[in-house]
């Protein structure tokens, strides 16, 4: 579903926050926003804020935040157009028509759903008939019993090429409708069944909606799994297997990410609850999104091969943009989950170790090196100390570093020395405004001040997009200048703890007097975003000059000069960032 900016701007604006909130949270008006007690945190004085005017929330205690639809979404776990959908209820304001499903959208969507339904109800009754003889034993085999087949729906597609498209149009199905769900196929005239002879396994969204179905041979053959194509309703890349049934697991304090459909089932039924599953390619911010939208702790447990740990480290790469605890299970090179906990059982497998995303980078390296070389302890320790660099939490980098001693033989000063080089040398630097990062440099905090004080009242011109040193901060800048609000902004971005960032940046308190003042405050940092953008100049021109051409760089280095210059007095301009975060 797609909604205009404009409506959603009406829509926020129509549903003033505060009484949003109220509703959940009892608030008090002190110093020009509201106060109440987390409802996202357990605390007992007050540290969450909303504030009216700029139609947003700030938690200064758990750093969530966001704006109406935001909160919605986190408290009740809706999805964006669920959270949409809601407010418009509460503000009686229709769905525009124009964005809202067109109705024969909406209606081919539903009879989608309900063919997938009654064709999933075909496969799993054939299971239990002599010509699902086959697939039954083949489960029950691999040591599926009649619960967990019951539980997830399995089913078998039959042989012939027409039991499922003629039992559906009997029931009143039509050819386009079945043919769009993609359970049948057609060609010279003739349809055929989508599945023949296949173990099915149907997926079921977290709205216990059938979108579509896994088709596993039985038994060897190619290839291994059909998946339903790309639907109306069926996107392999933004569903997760099984997310339906683990959403309702008792005491649930982790998904297990798993590779395949039979993991998912052999974990679910020895007693691991939560197993999840990707459709059958590599995960992606889509399903990362989803995941975290249902818990806190997500555990990835792809199978011990070498295709399973690369698919593992860039799971935690995409995981890493999301807030949400991520641990790994390194199993042995020759398992896959549903092995493991088959052969040895559910203590043993809740007993493996969940490894942080950096001691499983770690372990990786050791792949492929023979740890009694000294040349190959060397790799390792480079290696290691690129991923240690980016652990924020100094306890936790320390253990790794102890661990680090003992497998290398190096001294900690050595190991230290070699986290440090580099650090910071990335060009510009990507992200940095919203991320929490431990030690800010001083055109970052000037950043947060200068986005901050565009939410207020200050000049325009007193600042440009490009005075911004790093993408983020310039991206929201543009938007602020060209005069989109707080929540709207807020609105844009979709990942969590960039969002809650942005947030504690809108919310921070500017201690000023006047507003000529405050312009004097902004004109400052702005002088020292500028200089952090020229002393990134400077460092690129000097390297082209190294590189470069005697003649050339005779132009370069006077260039050079002028860039010093300019540095020089901004120097002396940009004065200390005077914030003060509540
Ligand atoms: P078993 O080998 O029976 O244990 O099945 P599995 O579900 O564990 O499959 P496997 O570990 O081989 O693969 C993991 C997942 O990748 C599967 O569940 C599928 O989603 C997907 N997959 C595997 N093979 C294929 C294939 O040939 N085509 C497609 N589209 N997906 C596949
Ligand atoms: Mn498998």
């Amino acid at each position: 579903m797609f909604f205009s900016d404009a409506f959603l701007d009406d829509l926020r604006a129509r549903v003033p926050i505060v009484e949003l909130v109220s509703e959940y949270v009892q608030l008090n008006p002190k110093g020009g926003k509201y106060w109440g007690c987390c409802p996202f945190h357990s605390e007992k004085t007050p540290s969450f804020s909303v504030d009216e005017q700029k139609g947003f929330y700030y938690c200064f205690g758990c750093h969530k935040g966001g704006n109406a639809i935001n909160f919605l979404m986190e408290l009740e776990r809706m999805d964006f157009p669920e959270a949409v959908t809601e407010l418009a209820r509460r503000a009686g304001m229709e769905l525009p028509a124009k964005t809202a499903e067109k109705p024969e959208n909406k209606r081919e969507r539903e009879l989608i759903f309900a063919a997938n339904t009654d064709a999933a109800r075909y496969f799993h009754n054939l299971l239990w008939e002599p010509s699902g003889r086959r697939a039954l034993a083949y489960l029950h085999r691999r040591g599926v019993d009649d619960k967990t087949i019951r539980r997830f729906g399995l089913g078998v597609s039959a042989e012939d090429w027409q039991g499922l498209a003629v039992h559906l149009m009997d029931k009143g199905y039509k050819e386009d409708i079945l043919l769009a769900a993609g359970l049948i196929g057609k060609k010279n005239d003739r349809v055929y069944d989508a599945f023949r002879n296949r173990l099915m396994f149907p997926i079921i969204n977290n709205r216990d909606q059938v979108v579509g179905f896994g088709g596993r041979v039985m038994g060897e053959g190619e290839p291994k799994y059909l998946n339903t194509s790309d639907t109306p309703v069926f996107n392999k890349r933004m569903g997760v297997y099984a997310l339906n049934i683990a959403k309702r697991a008792r005491g649930l304090s982790t998904l297990y990410l798993v590779e395949g459909y039979m993991d998912v089932i052999a974990l679910h039924q020895k007693g691991v609850p939560g197993a999840v599953a990707t459709l059958g390619t590599a995960l992606t911010k889509d399903q990362c999104r989803l995941l975290a939208r249902f818990a806190s702790r997500i555990t990835v447990c792809y199978d011990g091969d070498s295709a399973g740990r690369k698919a593992a480290l860039r799971a935690l790469e995409l995981l890493d943009d999301f807030d949400i605890e991520v641990r790994v299970i390194a199993l042995p090179a020759d398992m896959d989950p549903d092995e493991y906990i088959g052969k040895y059982g559910r203590e043993d497998f809740l007993a493996l170790p969940g490894l942080s995303a950096a001691q499983y980078r770690m372990l990786r390296f050791k792949d492929e090196k023979d740890m009694s070389l000294l040349e190959d302890r060397t790799k390792y320790a480079i290696e290691s100390a690129e991923v240690l660099r980016r652990v924020e939490n100094p306890v936790e980098r320390e253990n790794y570093v102890k661990q680090l001693m003992l497998d290398t033989g190096f001294s900690r000063e050595v190991l230290l020395d070699q986290i440090k080089i580099n650090a910071g040398r990335e060009n510009r630097p990507k992200r940095r405004i919203i991320q929490n990062e431990k030690k800010e440099a001083d055109f970052e905090k000037a950043e947060k001040l200068v986005l901050c004080a565009l939410t207020m009242d200050i000049p325009p011109d007193t600042v440009r997009e490009t005075d911004f040193v790093t993408d983020d901060a310039r991206d929201i800048a543009r938007m602020l200048i060209s005069g989109r609000k707080p929540d709207a902004i807020l609105a844009e971005i979709a990942e969590e703890n960039r969002r809650n960032a942005l947030a504690g940046v809108f919310a921070m308190e500017i201690k000023h007097g006047d507003s000529a003042q405050l312009t004097q405050i902004v004109l400052q940092s702005v002088a020292t975003m500028r200089a952090a953008n020229l002393t990134r100049e400077i460092e690129i021109l000097r390297e082209r000059i190294a590189q470069t051409d005697e003649e050339e760089k005779t132009a370069l280095l006077k260039k050079l000069m002028n860039l010093v210059e300019e540095e020089g007095r901004l120097g002396s301009m940009k004065g200390r960032v005077v914030t003060l975060e509540q």
